[in-house]
């Protein structure tokens, strides 16, 4: 059932969201998944309901509070996003107080011993307090947690939310019926922890650029030199692999450094003349160019993971030249990941990129084919 068709009029509401926002000083620096979830939130709140959202924020030690990881700056923003008061509920029974069109925000429910061991007697005492539960944290999907997943058994009505809805449309559909050719922009340190990924986009996609250590770990098993750059050894004869039934193009030049620093001087270089103590930091603008117009010619693109340490602005550019070619293209272009977010910010694309999904873990799990336990419970 759909939250539009669910009759969920003046009944107590639990919204599990992902307000897992990153925070800098006690301060919220990206608010993205707050905004994400206010559509969801708005509508239960205009069909009058108690509403008690639930979230988890950081990793704290479990069972115990911690002010370093209270949802007090949250429920804060979520007030000031929503124009109405938002109660920080101490303890889960606290939202049986809550009146009929007020909300309140659990605290982090990693503050509760079980939440993380999938506890049967925390997601009871959850779902003893509501009516019906909304599951609207697409970007916890992948953990087995009590709010995410054994509440869902205790509860009659269990439906997805706008957000969950709006992240299951835009993965399947690059899923399932891409327009083509597709294009995987796929970034990040290692190969072993994008594995089952790249093996997933080697059958979806008609190519895949990588960047960063996973691109260091293809160079070097195409066999040429890659100095002392970042790559994984034990890798390679699965690089060999992609490589020998994927389109994953080898860079043609590279910005490499010395040392590993934001003050390190770039240096360009052809591929076949990276130097034994330089170190490979991004992609070099021959190559940024040339995977640019492929780029904007796709029919698809999915990207995740930046192209070089664009935290440093001399080794930003590949990933800034790879991030307007997608905002530029006219094809259906979906991000994700925590890296992604922030390149997506950093050159202020947002704008132009189709679908930004709010999930880090999540995107990549569900991507891989993995069942998510947030979502096998709709
Ligand atoms: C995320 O940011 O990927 C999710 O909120 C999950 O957080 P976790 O990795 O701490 O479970």
């Amino acid at each position: 059932m759909r939250l539009e068709e669910a009759d969920i009029a003046e009944k107590r509401v639990f919204i599990r969201a992902d307000l897992n926002v990153p925070m800098q000083d006690g301060q919220i620096s990206n608010d993205a998944r707050i905004r994400a979830s206010l559509p969801t939130i708005s509508k239960v709140l205009e069909k009058n309901c108690a509403v008690t959202v639930l979230s988890h924020l950081g990793r704290p030690e479990e069972g115990k509070f911690d002010e370093a990881f209270s949802l007090a700056p949250i429920a804060q923003r979520l007030s000031e996003l929503l124009s109405v008061p938002v109660i920080l509920l101490k303890d889960i029974e606290q939202s049986k107080t809550l009146s009929k069109g007020q909300i309140g925000l659990m605290e982090n429910v990693r503050f509760f011993a079980g939440e993380k061991g999938n506890s049967d007697e925390l997601g009871r005492r959850m779902a003893a307090c509501c009516d019906v539960f909304i599951m609207d944290a697409f970007g916890s999907a992948h953990r087995a947690h009590a709010s995410t997943n054994s509440i869902a058994k205790h509860v009659e009505v269990v439906v997805p939310g706008f957000l969950m809805e709006s992240e299951l449309k835009a993965l399947n559909g690059v899923v399932q019926n891409a327009k083509t050719p597709v294009v995987a922009v796929l970034g990040g340190a290692k190969v072993s922890s994008k594995l089952t990924l790249l093996e997933r986009f080697s059958e979806i996609s008609d190519k895949i650029f990588v960047g960063g250590g996973i691109a260091n770990t293809f160079i070097a098993a195409s066999g040429r030199g890659i100095g002392k750059s970042l790559y994984e050894e034990t890798m390679l004869d699965a690089a060999k692999k992609l490589l020998s039934k994927t389109d994953i193009p080898i860079p043609k030049d590279v910005m490499v450094a010395k040392s590993f620093d934001s003050s390190a001087t770039a240096i360009l270089r052809l591929i076949d003349e990276v130097h034994e103590d330089e170190m490979i930091l991004d992609i070099g603008p021959v190559t940024a160019r040339e995977w640019s117009s492929t780029i904007e010619e796709s029919g698809t693109i999915i990207w995740n993971g930046p192209m070089g340490v664009f935290e440093f602005d001399q080794f930003g550019e590949g990933t800034r030249e790879i991030a307007e070619a997608i905002a530029r293209s006219s094809a259906y272009s979906l991000a994700g990941g925590g890296d992604t977010i922030a390149a997506i910010d950093k050159y202020e694309v947002s704008d132009n990129v189709s679908y930004i999904s709010t999930g880090g873990g999540a995107f990549m799990e569900y991507l891989e084919g993995k069942k998510l336990p947030g979502v096998d419970i709709l």
